[in-house]
């Protein structure tokens, strides 16, 4: 048989088919017990030897508990005092955080009497106090005996739990293994063992010995402690995938302020500001920054607000400054695509993976703060089959083939769909945000130009639960460590 060197040292030193345990084989082979331990269990695993595990509880002294077997407990220290009359709580002379510790205790076991004198406590010692001051309590008598090395937990008993509420003890466990040969472990001792190269060495390889040399087998088959290498966050790896699409596609990435003014967020996107979306039910409105600044394509988007550009009519009502310059938490990440758009040239594609913020009630689908891959194609002769097709490419990458579109309405696109893609193990379609054509109301004040801009705003977290099969979106934000070791990160 095919044995590691260190099975033969431990397979020799239980040779004479006696029972030993661990510790005596330490000695004997001059192994580590881990190292002997490990052989047991492999000898074990080839059926050479039997392993015993027996598992103790043990109950040792915490450092208060070392200090209390030294000075007593607190309720003794007081009884001692109260031996040759009654006295206030002050006149016990100890820290009063003790004093009122140890009153609880007194009461509990009835060994003094507490009354009230001039607004102090005033103790006087009962009848089962002074039989106390001649007999210890079943748990001093405990903790004296552990103030001389752990005890098994059965030997003391029913204190234990008592003690550990104070904090005094702590159990531990110790686990003693035994290990016999059996009687193939028997035959196999008195076999002759030449050792076998356990790997494979430099220079075995430079002279080409190891042609000449024979090499122990591994088992693969062998159980081995699971190995927990780093790994990205789950949600993480789709952020990434989806980036790497968007740039695939010739779209750059652009980032944007969190806390947001509500004329980026709402605004500029042609919302009127009597809107329901603005309302605090939805909006978390910042205290701090009092104010938002205006850029200047403000004028514009006023102006546009009031009595429209570019053919339309507008809204027809007063545009208030003060209103546009509440500062919000975005609400959507189209806030980015405006600012973007009042930024740079034709022709553009951008991107933005980022957060939003909304006031939602937290349930197994929503979050408060969500992640949204926001997109915009600003160029002259784009249409609408574009949009649905740079929509249908960039799910048709993230492994949904099945895509169809819903018509919608947002305020600031016309036309407006929501994409969904076909989700087979619940064999239905899921809606996963929002898209569309932006209004000339949105476009043309912020750039001066009367281009389509094809924009969508798109959520993550339910694309993350489709990947991962989760059926609560909270799931990957617990930091459990079981599932985050667990989840099999998508690719
Ligand atoms: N902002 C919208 C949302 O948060 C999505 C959207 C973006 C819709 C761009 C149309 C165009 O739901």
């Amino acid at each position: 048989m095919d044995l590691h060197r260190l099975e033969i040292d431990l397979l020799l030193a239980i040779g004479d088919g006696r029972e030993y345990e661990t510790s005596e084989l330490t000695k004997k082979t001059n192994m580590s017990e881990d190292a002997v331990v490990k052989a047991a269990f492999w000898l074990e695993e080839k059926g050479l030897a039997k392993v015993r595990e027996e598992t103790q509880e043990f109950v040792e002294l915490t450092e208060e508990g070392k200090k209390v077997a030294k000075h007593g407990l607190a309720e003794r220290v007081i009884l001692e005092k109260l031996k040759d009359g009654a006295l206030t709580t002050s006149e016990l002379g100890l820290p009063p955080a003790v004093v009122n510790f140890a009153l609880g205790w007194l009461k509990k076991k009835n060994w003094a009497e507490l009354k009230k004198k001039d607004g102090e406590m005033l103790l006087e010692i009962t009848k089962e106090g002074k039989t106390a001051l001649e007999k210890k309590g079943e748990d001093e008598l405990a903790i004296e005996r552990l103030a001389e090395g752990n005890v098994s937990a059965e030997e003391i008993g029913d204190i234990v739990p008592t003690l550990q509420s104070r904090q005094l003890v702590e159990k531990t466990t110790k686990t003693e293994r035994w290990v016999q040969a059996t009687k193939e472990g028997l035959a196999a001792a008195s076999e002759d063992h030449e050792t076998k190269e356990e790997r494979v060495q430099t220079h075995h390889i430079r002279s080409g010995g190891w042609k000449n040399v024979e090499y122990r087998k591994y088992d693969v088959t062998a159980s081995a402690p699971q190995a927990m290498m780093a790994k990205l966050h789950p949600i993480q790896v789709v952020i990434d995938r989806v980036r790497q699409i968007f740039i695939e596609m010739g779209f750059s990435e652009r980032k944007g302020p969190m806390v947001e003014s509500s004329f980026w967020t709402f605004d500029a996107l042609f919302q009127p500001q009597d809107h329901p979306a603005r309302d605090l039910a939805d909006t978390f409105f910042m205290a701090s920054p009092e104010k938002s600044e205006l850029p200047e394509v403000a004028k514009k988007v006023k102006a546009a607000h009031e009595h429209g550009c570019c053919g339309s009519l507008g809204w027809g009502y007063d545009w208030e400054e003060d209103i546009a310059r509440q500062p919000v938490l975005r609400t959507h990440t189209t806030a980015v695509s405006a600012r973007t758009l009042s930024q740079e040239e034709a022709p553009l594609k951008m991107f933005c993976i980022d957060k939003a913020f909304r006031n939602e009630t937290l349930d197994y689908k929503h979050l408060m703060e969500l992640y949204q891959i926001e997109g915009i194609v600003f160029d002259k002769d784009v249409t609408f089959k574009h949009l649905l097709g740079y929509l249908k490419e960039f799910y048709r990458k993230m492994g949904f083939e099945k895509v169809r579109f819903r018509p919608a309405y947002f305020p600031y696109t016309e036309m407006s769909v929501e994409p969904e893609v076909w989700y087979e193990p619940r064999k239905s379609w899921i809606e996963l945000g929002g898209a569309g054509i932006f209004r000339p109301e949105v476009v043309e004040p912020l750039t001066g130009k009367d281009y389509p801009v094809l924009a969508w705003g798109l959520g993550l977290g339910r694309l993350v639960m489709l990947i991962y099969e989760l059926d609560d979106i909270r799931v990957p934000y617990r930091n459990d460590l079981a599932w985050l070791r667990g989840v099999k990160l998508w690719q």
